[in-house]
């Protein structure tokens, strides 16, 4: 299950996300929000992180204007990884090497097309073990204050 939100910012993204998802079968819960209408971007990070650290969901796509308000919001959330996406690169190492676990976009950054891409890439992209195992874990160990250089 994947979890879904954005604000008015990335509506758009994520509108082409959803459509994405439904014709391909992969099954998500939209936490919104659901038109262009102006809405506080860290109410949907907080509950796609949530979703993401606690509800179950594998996997998180967050959309805003850039991107980097959202991911900023989320990265609060014990157990988050979320990062700011601009290329398919970015998509594919941002799961192989970080183990990403939400995808943020910026609808005023990237197009719709764009969005369909590193998402697909996204989804698809296994996370890869050994030395980034190792990285990822001072990741989490920063976060839990215990992490010693
Ligand atoms: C909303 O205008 C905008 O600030 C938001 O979508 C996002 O870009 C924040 O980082």
């Amino acid at each position: 299950m994947i979890a879904l939100g954005c604000d008015h910012g990335g509506y758009n993204l994520m509108v082409a996300v959803k459509n994405y998802l439904d014709k391909n079968n992969i099954a998500y819960t939209d936490f919104g929000t659901d038109s262009e209408e102006s809405v506080d971007y860290p109410v949907y990070a907080y509950k796609v992180a949530k979703a993401v650290t606690e509800g179950g969901c594998e996997l998180g796509i967050l959309c805003c204007g850039t991107g980097i308000g959202i991911s900023m919001a989320a990265n609060k959330v014990k157990g988050v990884r979320a990062a700011v996406v601009n290329n398919e690169f970015g998509a594919e190492m941002t799961r192989r090497h970080n183990h990403a676990n939400i995808l943020c976009m910026g609808g005023r950054v990237i197009t719709e097309e764009q969005a369909v891409k590193f998402t697909d890439i996204f989804l698809h992209t296994p996370e890869e073990g050994d030395r980034h195992d190792k990285r990822v874990d001072m990741i989490t160990a920063i976060e839990n204050g215990t992490f010693e250089e």
